[in-house]
């Protein structure tokens, strides 16, 4: 479909320029995508970034309160005719303080062929949903694919969605260990995944046992302008894979630099979280951006004994491929409200 067919496609279901669809979470959690079509989303989205192939700015922030950030990400995808923007914040303390989720925001999707607004929708499910994908994508290319152990810190709304689909990628696990210092949403996690998944799910009692028996391990907790260290670098040892979606919040310093390969999603948007002073201690040597990995420019876990950390921070591009099919979807199955312009 050329860009002019597929606005003329849009047309037939929206009044371009006069109104926006517009979708609540509950909405967005009702379009029919399966997490199979996800994760090639978003490995297409980190294949064109590093092959530089979409337009995205590294995301810019505002700190309101000391541990939070607003993120402006905006990006257009040439290949997905797609162009838009995140504004989503993050509160830590959102939870206790109000009952609402860490993570908030909503999405502008734009016609890229006249700058109007298509669509407004609340950006949650699209993040978690991605952001489970990258790690994904990510274990595919880096962790032994005989993997057996999977680690999760942080069973929340990310820590959850990683859980549900991790076996479609490491295929011989046997174990997902799980922790969380709110022991309640380790329990929640166990009681309302294992029923569906083969691997048994353990909760772990600390740091250190989830450190020495995960193959695979993934955080995703809360970000600290600062790490606040909780993992010990002698628990930590060859073979393993580190995927962060939390920065370096849990991990020693010399942890992250004695990595074999050392990976971030967007050099460029790392070098601005360090200017942010997110990295203190500095960010190690970048072996690759993940996309190149994923792409094959790049080699990814070439030993059974490489330590790699591979860290995600997120990007606007995923987003844009993941809400070009949620929006076509809602188009077609008439999912969503059309508010006036
Ligand atoms: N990289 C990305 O693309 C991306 C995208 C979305 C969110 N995130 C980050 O992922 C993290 C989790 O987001 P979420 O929406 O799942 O939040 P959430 O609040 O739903 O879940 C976080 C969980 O981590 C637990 N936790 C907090 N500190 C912990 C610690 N030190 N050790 C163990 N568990 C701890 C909390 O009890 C909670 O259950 C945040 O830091 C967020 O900024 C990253």
């Amino acid at each position: 479909m050329t860009k002019e067919e597929y606005r003329n496609w849009i047309s037939e279901y929206l009044d371009i320029g006069k109104e926006v669809l517009y979708l609540t979470q509950e909405d967005v959690r009702k379009i029919p995508l399966s997490p199979s079509e996800v994760l090639e989303l978003t490995e297409k989205a980190l294949i064109a970034y590093s092959a530089k192939k979409t337009d995205m700015p590294a995301k810019i922030g505002i700190h309101p309160l000391p541990e939070t950030f607003f993120h402006a990400m905006p990006a257009y995808v040439p290949e997905a005719y797609a162009a838009g923007i995140k504004w989503g914040s993050c509160y830590p303390e959102n939870k206790k303080r109000y009952g609402y989720s860490q993570a908030n925001g909503l999405i502008l999707f734009n016609d890229h062929l006249s700058g109007v607004p298509l669509s407004i929708l609340d950006c949650i499910y699209v993040t978690e949903i991605r952001t489970a994908a990258v790690s994904y994508a990510s274990a595919k290319v880096l962790a032994d694919s005989n993997a057996t152990t999977f680690g999760m810190i942080g069973c929340g709304v990310e820590g959850r969605q990683h859980v549900k689909n991790i076996s479609d990628v490491l295929p011989k696990l046997e174990k997902i260990i799980i922790y969380d210092i709110w022991e309640e949403a380790a329990d929640r996690l166990i009681q309302d995944f294992q029923p569906e998944i083969q691997a048994k799910i353990i909760k772990a009692k600390s740091f250190e046992e989830i450190a020495k028996s995960s193959e695979v391990l993934t955080s995703a907790t809360v970000i600290t302008e600062k790490p606040e260290p909780k993992i010990k670098d002698e628990w930590i040892g060859a073979g393993q894979t580190l995927l962060l979606c939390d920065c370096h919040s849990l991990y020693e310093d010399k942890t992250i630099k004695r990595a074999d390969k050392y990976l971030v999603d967007s050099i460029e948007q790392h070098q601005l979280l360090q200017g942010y002073g997110y990295y203190p201690d500095g960010l190690p040597a970048i072996y690759a951006e993940t996309g190149e990995v994923v792409g094959g420019t790049k080699k990814g876990r070439e030993s059974g004994d490489e330590l790699i950390v591979c860290n995600n921070v997120g990007m606007a591009v995923e987003d844009m491929f993941v809400v070009r099919s949620l929006f076509d979807r809602a188009l077609e199955t008439g999912i969503g409200r059309k508010l006036p312009l």
